[in-house]
């Protein structure tokens, strides 16, 4: 099955009065089940103008964006709301933690959000911690942790409710090399064991090594999409580094 389905996308920004400005066109693709998708492309491509519209935080033009089995064009405030609570985790480049709660209570936040029981929360937000190592550092403010450790929490956030699918936008962004590297190596682990389906927006071609298939966006359409198959990180790293070539051409 297919845990996001997009047909025929098209956007353009500006209202009526305005300048139009067209971002997006003819985007079609699918991201099944438990798939690690990559979304390649320059900066102006068009990249967050997708994501954003998958994450139903804006709609588009025209076309239709089904997520696991819904079709979110067509959901209305509260139903969209609903959704995105339920059924969607992101992941910033900034990471987006609320400085004056813990890092318990951030991870927390969708599920309280939710109103759910106080002993489910804190059994789902300690059995994400432990997947992502976080267990030590659950009383601590933003403001007392690294850049890995707040990508972590974030992380730990977006997946605490078990979402069908999660977006990333650049997050490894922010972070140094070496975080970067452990935060990859996490998504490529909840991917692989827990079957969490990924899209993950980026334009670091290492960040995209760690995908199992990458679409190359210009100018607002797919132009390329390449498979890892049985490659290597590494050999898929230079495949990457090859298209990006032949793509700036
Ligand atoms: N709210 C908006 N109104 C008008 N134009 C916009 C708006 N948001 C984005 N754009 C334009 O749409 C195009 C695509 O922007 P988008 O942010 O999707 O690019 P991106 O691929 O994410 O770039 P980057 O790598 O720099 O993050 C750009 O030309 C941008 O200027
Ligand atoms: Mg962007």
């Amino acid at each position: 099955m297919n845990v996001v389905q997009v047909k025929n996308i098209e956007k353009i920004y500006g209202s009526k009065n305005e300048k139009h400005y067209k971002a997006l066109s003819d985007i079609d693709f699918e991201v099944e089940n438990g798939e690690f998708v990559g979304i390649m492309g320059a900066s102006g491509s068009g990249k967050t103008t997708l994501l954003n519209i998958l994450s139903t935080l804006d709609k588009p033009t025209s076309g239709e964006v089904t997520i696991n089995g819904k079709d979110v064009t067509k959901l209305k405030g509260n139903q969209m709301a609903d959704f995105r609570a339920h059924e969607v985790g992101f992941i910033f480049q900034d990471f987006n933690l609320l400085e004056n709660l813990t890092a318990y209570e951030n991870i927390a936040l969708p599920l309280s959000l939710q109103g759910r029981k106080s002993s489910d929360i804190s059994e789902a937000v300690n059995k994400i911690a432990k997947k992502l190592g976080l267990e030590e550092i659950l009383d601590h403010y933003p403001t007392e942790l690294s850049g890995g450790q707040k990508q972590r929490v974030a992380s730990a956030r977006a997946l605490v409710h078990e979402p069908a699918i999660l977006f990333g936008d650049e997050p490894t962004g922010a972070l140094d090399s070496k975080s970067a590297r452990a935060l990859l190596e996490t998504m490529e682990k909840i991917n692989r064991e827990d079957d969490v389906s990924i899209l993950l927006v980026t334009h670091d071609p290492f960040s995209a090594s760690y995908c199992s298939r990458i679409l190359f966006i210009k100018d607002g359409k797919i132009d390329q999409e390449i498979k890892r198959g049985a490659s290597s990180r590494s050999e898929f790293y230079q495949e990457i580094l090859d298209s990006l070539g032949t793509f700036a051409e």
